[in-house]
């Protein structure tokens, strides 16, 4: 039988992660596979109503321990209603963002540490994890060249956060990567989105 196959794509602010996902799709669809885009938070129309909570609302904003709570409810609806049960039925998944997002922004540089964020996914998600991780790394200095086009001065909630903060999201994937080499693969985000686009298929063919 057909299985499908869950692939994430990880990375700080500006990597390049929503258009490498793209590119992904086109390649997986054009072999022939169901493939189905989604995003973290978001994804489901529940995760999505908590996503506008995380990221848009308005006031004194969340508390760490809040913040990461939302996101495991967000990511809990949307693999139960969404996840699950399009990888049952064959589908590729290509996620934009998971659960180590999570554990490098409200870990890592949050800090809450690995163990609760990793609770949370057990009791929200029971556990589950991506088949592959697309860890897409740029160096610091290039990312804020980029951010400067793309968000003129607009970022949301967390992306607006200070450099320290998101050197400690770097610096958390960086380590999740190490730790687990065989679930991640670390692409390299300099040169132009075809450039990219083929060290992703690189990594992905590992999983044929
Ligand atoms: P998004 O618009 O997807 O940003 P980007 O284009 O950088 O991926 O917004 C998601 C923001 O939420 C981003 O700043 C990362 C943050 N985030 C967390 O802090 N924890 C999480 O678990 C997830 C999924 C995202």
């Amino acid at each position: 039988m057909n299985t499908g196959r869950f692939i994430a794509l990880e990375g700080g602010e500006g990597a390049g992660k929503s258009t490498q996902a793209k590119l992904l799709v086109e390649a997986l669809e054009a072999r022939g596979l169901k493939v189905v885009l989604t995003r973290e938070p978001g994804g489901t129309s529940g995760a999505e109503a908590i996503r506008e909570l995380l990221l848009t609302a308005e006031g004194e904003g969340w508390g760490a321990r809040a913040e990461a709570l939302l996101f495991a409810a967000a990511r809990s609806d949307h693999v139960e209603r969404l996840i699950r049960p399009a990888i049952k039925v064959g589908r590729w998944i290509v996620c934009d963002r998971f659960v180590d997002s999570s554990r490098a922004y409200q870990g890592g540089a949050g800090g809450l540490g690995d163990a609760d964020i990793r609770e949370l996914h057990r009791v929200g998600s029971e556990e589950l994890l991506p088949d592959l991780t697309l860890l897409i790394e740029v160096p610091a200095e290039q990312v804020a060249e980029r951010l400067a086009e793309r968000d003129a001065g607009i970022s949301d909630r967390i992306g607006g956060r200070d450099a320290n903060y998101h050197a400690k999201v770097a610096a958390s994937f960086s380590r999740f990567a190490d730790e687990e080499p065989q679930r991640f693969a670390r692409i390299d985000g300099t040169g132009t989105p075809e450039q990219i686009h083929q060290r992703v298929m690189q990594a992905v063919d590992r999983l044929a």
